[in-house]
């Protein structure tokens, strides 16, 4: 009984956060399980230290692998999990590994999933969240969407629309309702970080996990360093092959441990610009008014372009159009935030699932 809430990789703490509070606001009856998919202190802790999120009532400790290894071992360990607690409802958030196996589990045994983050489309079955996003949604019964044309893309696919809520982002709420602690001249300070700096984060396999395509990435970077300073906290995913194609031999390129959340959105929001691979930064830059270049052929998340400062770049430009972000000719759209990307969405969410686990 109760609901659970499944997370396990660095974007479900984010997102998960506001709805674990909005429901601790309605005493509602409620556990947080681990799934363990991230691990280090770096990857995990620190979301749970800096967004006050309970410890949670549950780690599975489950670890790294192939897709196949790790699914698995979520499925077998959540499987238990379940059946020995049955669980009300089971939310799971984004389109991580932990999401799937959450859904896929929960829908075998009968338990009510719901999706915090369902519709986004990429429509790039090439990338693991792209397929992870589309099975979790058929097997949700409630469809938590960020944004009108995730609503869409549902109604496409055939589910029912009552089964699809518009609630806006709840990684966003995490954004506004810390916006006071993200201190980028501290920051600066703390970490004898430059004034003006480039800040830069990529993790997705299609970068990062080919070497020869690291190097190539490599030399962009020390091209941007050329012209400002820049400062990538490393996702484990391409620490190796970074360090392997020498990243930080250039004088002006500052390599950093992953941040903790309050950190990293303060690196963000001190930045010139940003360059990333990252779904949640091109949100979070959407809201702070960063411009942001997103090193991908496609997103699942446009209203970042329509609405936000995102811009989708190919290797090719990413140095012309950096220029442009730094000269200030990119398009400024402060203020001009998706619908309901206004702090409230957990609440919302909050509000359906209590009628449904009545
Ligand atoms: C996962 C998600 C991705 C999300 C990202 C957020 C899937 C398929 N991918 O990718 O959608 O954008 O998290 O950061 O679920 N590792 C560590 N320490 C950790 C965790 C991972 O060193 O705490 C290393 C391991 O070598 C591991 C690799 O990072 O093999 C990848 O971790 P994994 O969770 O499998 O995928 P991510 O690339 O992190
Ligand atoms: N983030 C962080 N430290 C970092 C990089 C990212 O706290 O070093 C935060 C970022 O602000 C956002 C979330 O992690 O809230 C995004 O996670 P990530 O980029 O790993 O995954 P994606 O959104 O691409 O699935």
């Amino acid at each position: 009984t109760g609901i659970v809430h499944v997370v396990g990789a660095r974007p479900n703490f984010v997102k998960a956060a506001p709805v674990v509070s909005a429901l601790r606001g309605r005493g509602a009856h409620q556990t947080v399980l681990h799934t363990g998919q991230h691990y280090d202190d770096r990857m995990s802790a620190v979301f749970f230290r800096d967004l006050g999120l309970p410890t949670p009532d549950v780690d599975l400790g489950v670890g790294s692998g192939s897709h196949a290894a790790q699914t698995a071992a979520l499925m077998v360990g959540l499987e238990k999990e379940f059946t020995r607690t049955t669980p009300g409802m089971v939310v799971v958030y984004g389109d991580v590994n932990s999401t799937l196996a959450a859904a896929l589990v929960a829908a075998k045994l009968g338990v009510p999933v719901a999706h915090v983050e369902a519709g986004l489309r990429s429509f790039d079955n090439a990338m693991p969240e792209e397929v992870n996003r589309r099975v979790t949604d058929q097997l949700s019964d409630l469809c938590f969407a960020t944004s009108p044309e995730a609503v869409g893309h549902l109604a496409a696919e055939g589910v029912s629309p009552n089964r699809v809520h518009l609630v806006g982002n709840p990684m966003i709420d995490t954004l506004l309702g810390n916006l006071d602690r993200f201190d980028a001249d501290a920051l600066r300070a703390r970490l004898d970080l430059p004034e003006r700096y480039v800040a830069a984060t990529l993790h997705r396999p299609a970068n990062v996990d080919d070497p020869a395509n690291v190097v190539r990435l490599t030399e962009r970077l020390h091209e941007i360093a050329d012209l400002t300073d820049v400062v990538m906290p490393v996702h484990p995913r391409g620490k190796a092959a970074f360090d392997r194609a020498g990243l930080g031999d250039h004088p002006r390129v500052h390599l950093l441990e992953p941040l903790g959340y309050l950190d990293f959105v303060a690196l963000t929001r001190g930045a010139a610009a940003v360059v990333t691979d990252s779904g949640g930064v091109q949100e979070e830059t959407t809201v702070l008014g960063v411009p942001c270049l997103t090193l991908r052929p496609n997103t699942e998340r446009p209203i970042t372009i329509t609405h936000g400062t995102n811009q989708l770049v190919t290797e090719a430009d990413l140095l012309p159009a950096l220029r442009k972000a730094l000269d200030g000719r990119t398009a400024e759209r402060i203020g001009d935030v998706p619908p309901l990307w206004d702090g409230r969405s957990g609440e919302r969410i909050a509000t359906v699932l209590t009628q449904w686990t009545r």
